[in-house]
């Protein structure tokens, strides 16, 4: 599809018409693909300033909640800052000024205990002349000359640099964290760098290389964890994933143990295979029930994708919760046990022992988790048999429930897999980029609800608006829901245009990520889909330096529809 990024030396104009006529004949292939990239339409002026209390509201305006606008945005816990239920971080040791200058002072001193001793002159650069990579005033030059450069990162740990392919090369690795993610994860990077030294005998960076090109650095963070991890039956080597994601299920080791745990187990409702926004309202429902009884929430990890989010264009079940959110962010936080295993533990123990466990059945939402507090029963199952919508999770958060239970909005966050996706985007662009999203598909369609969206998006329209907002010759990422490549093509005549497509290797059959979830979906490879191309295109947009917005800095038309702003 890239063909036409060559095209400055042909018209613009000319090659999109031709491309546009290519459209309309491949419409069947286009309308299937329309569902796969799905509308991102959170639109708060600044994203990290939405708060939960604001999502909230969001979600209660579709009051008995059929869920209206269901594909609209990812956002999880981590995306939300000035809440009382943002995540804190908790202090970390970052790589500051301060900390290079009590490295060097150390330094310092041992070179003139040295010369102290052996009487050295020094007058000269000699010893630099051959770059020793593991000097640490190699290091030093290094943390120096990234904390200038990246102002958006928080440097946590380097691991002592190794020979480049050249002497006077060095690569070095280290971990990392984006000031504007609120999840306390660290992420990897490792770079060559090219070394000099100044006339006051200091090494000096003459160039870094970008991301992920110390090569030679990569596999010090391989050696840490050499564990197979259980994960039944897979077919794919240890030792290629990244070490730092651990979501096995939690075990509740004995059955014994399982006697003494006390449960709320969900049977599954009417929100299956319903949009992921009505699944995460309803399952923080349970799960904050659940936390407000001191009960461990039984869970049922398997997901049903709904239709517009996939490529077939049909409800796909059997998806890994883990592949959208963080499961050992969520083990941590939360008291969990998977259906599967609880299930299984449950059988055990009733065909060993003659006394069944205790069960209460609660067939109702309307039976409030402040009546069930004082019930002692070992499993607290509510059913949701009834007709729809009485079968949603959710409504049992209703009412007076709301005032006692509260969403564990912290304990979502998106999957790791994802976000490591997310950062070599980021990276590959060195941080350095704006973006702009442009919200179409159906919305530009409607006319009536949207008078204005489908002509202040297009091409002319765009190149007119941001020239007013972004500096030419800029990264420029466009988050979009826009399934034609080409749609962008006459901005690249004023900005580097990245569209997630770009990165396509990121989840190719040869990348980490897929290498990842095929381990987790018992050697079987899994598709990118819809939903996880949102998450990435949101997330990467939080990342620019300047987000420019359909419905705020676009189009005067309302991200709901005329007159609802
Ligand atoms: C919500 O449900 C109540 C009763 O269950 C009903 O009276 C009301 O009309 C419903 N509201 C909407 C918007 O459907
Ligand atoms: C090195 O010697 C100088 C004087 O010759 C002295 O002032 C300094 O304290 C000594 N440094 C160390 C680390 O011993
Ligand atoms: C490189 O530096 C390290 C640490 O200062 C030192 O132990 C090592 O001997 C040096 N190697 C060479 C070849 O100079
Ligand atoms: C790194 O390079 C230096 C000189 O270029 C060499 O002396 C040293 O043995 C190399 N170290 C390793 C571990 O290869
Ligand atoms: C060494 O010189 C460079 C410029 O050549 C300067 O940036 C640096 O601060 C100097 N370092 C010291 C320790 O004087
Ligand atoms: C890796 O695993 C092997 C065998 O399971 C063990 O012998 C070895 O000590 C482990 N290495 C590390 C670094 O944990
Ligand atoms: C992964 O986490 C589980 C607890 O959820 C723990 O028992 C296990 O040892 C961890 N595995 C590794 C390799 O750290
Ligand atoms: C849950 O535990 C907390 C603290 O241990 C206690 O204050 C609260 O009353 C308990 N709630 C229930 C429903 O038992
Ligand atoms: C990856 O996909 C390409 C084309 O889609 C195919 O030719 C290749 O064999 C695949 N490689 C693996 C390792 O599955
Ligand atoms: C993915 O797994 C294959 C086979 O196990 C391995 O050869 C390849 O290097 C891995 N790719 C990545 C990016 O880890
Ligand atoms: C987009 O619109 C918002 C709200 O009007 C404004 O605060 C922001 O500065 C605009 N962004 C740009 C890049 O102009």
């Amino acid at each position: 599809m890239k063909e036409s990024s060559n095209a400055s030396t042909e018209p613009i104009g000319q090659n999109l018409i031709k491309l546009i006529s290519n459209l309309c004949f491949s419409v069947f292939v286009f309308s299937v693909l329309v569902f796969t990239v799905v509308a991102i339409t959170y639109q708060p002026p600044d994203p990290w300033l939405e708060s939960a209390p604001a999502l909230t509201r969001l979600f209660t305006q579709t009051e008995n909640a059929t869920f209206k606008d269901d594909k609209s945005m990812f956002n999880t816990g981590e995306d939300w800052q000035s809440s009382p239920f943002a995540p804190s971080v908790p202090p970390v040791s970052s790589i500051t000024e301060e900390v290079i200058e009590k490295a060097e002072e150390k330094i310092e001193k041992s070179e003139e205990k040295i010369e102290n001793s052996t009487v050295t002159e020094r007058s000269d650069c000699d010893e630099l002349r051959v770059v020793n990579c593991s000097d640490p005033r190699v290091l030093i030059a290094v943390e120096r000359f990234n904390l200038k450069l990246f102002k958006s990162i928080v440097f946590l740990e380097y691991q002592t640099p190794v020979n480049g392919s050249k002497p006077n090369e060095c690569d070095v690795a280290w971990r990392f964290r984006n000031k504007k993610e609120k999840s306390w994860r660290k992420y990897r990077d490792f770079r060559r760098f090219r070394f000099g030294y100044a006339e006051n005998c200091t090494y000096k960076i003459v160039r870094g290389s970008g991301w992920h090109s110390g090569v030679n650095a990569k596999r010090l963070f391989r050696s840490r964890v050499n564990a197979t991890r259980t994960v039944a039956n897979a077919k794919v080597a240890p030792g290629i994933h990244d070490d730092e994601i651990n979501d096995t299920l939690p075990s509740l080791g004995s059955e014994m143990n399982f006697r003494k745990g006390k449960y709320l187990y969900y049977s599954r409702g009417g929100d299956y295979c319903k949009g992921m926004n009505q699944y995460m309202w309803s399952f923080l429902c349970g799960l904050g029930e659940a936390m407000y009884l001191n009960r461990t929430f039984v869970m049922d990890l398997s997901v049903c994708l709904a239709s517009t989010y996939n490529p077939s264009n049909k409800d796909e079940e059997g998806k890994d919760f883990r592949y959208y959110f963080d499961f050992e962010h969520l083990k941590e936080v939360a008291s969990i046990v998977d259906e599967g295993e609880f299930l299984r533990d449950w059988k055990k123990w009733d065909r060993a022992h003659k006394r069944k466990v205790p069960i209460k059945k609660v067939v109702t939402h309307k039976m409030t988790p402040m009546q069930l507090r004082k019930d002692k029963s070992t499993i607290i199952l509510r059913q949701f048999d009834a007709p729809e919508p009485e079968n949603y999770w959710y409504r049992v958060c209703e009412g007076q429930a709301a005032k006692y239970v509260q969403r564990p909005w912290h304990a979502l966050w998106k999957s790791k897999r994802l976000m490591n996706i997310v950062s070599e985007i980021g990276g590959q662009m060195d941080w350095d980029f704006d973006s702009v999203h442009v919200v179409r598909g159906e919305k530009a369609q409607n006319k009536e609800l949207w008078p204005h969206l489908d002509s202040d998006t297009s091409p002319d329209a765009l190149v007119t608006k941001l020239q007013g907002m972004i500096q030419p010759r800029r990264n420029l990422y466009v988050a979009t829901n826009e399934p034609f490549y080409n749609y962008f093509d006459k901005l690249r005549s004023q900005y580097k245009v990245h569209l997630l497509d770009d990165y396509k290797e990121l989840w190719s059959n040869t990348s980490e990520w897929y290498n990842e979830t095929t381990l987790l979906n018992n050697g079987r490879p899994v598709e990118f889909d819809g939903y996880m191309r949102v998450a990435v295109d949101t997330e990467v947009f939080y990342r620019a330096k300047t987000r420019v917005e359909t419905f705020y800095n676009l189009t005067t038309d309302c991200k709901d529809g005329i007159n609802t702003c």
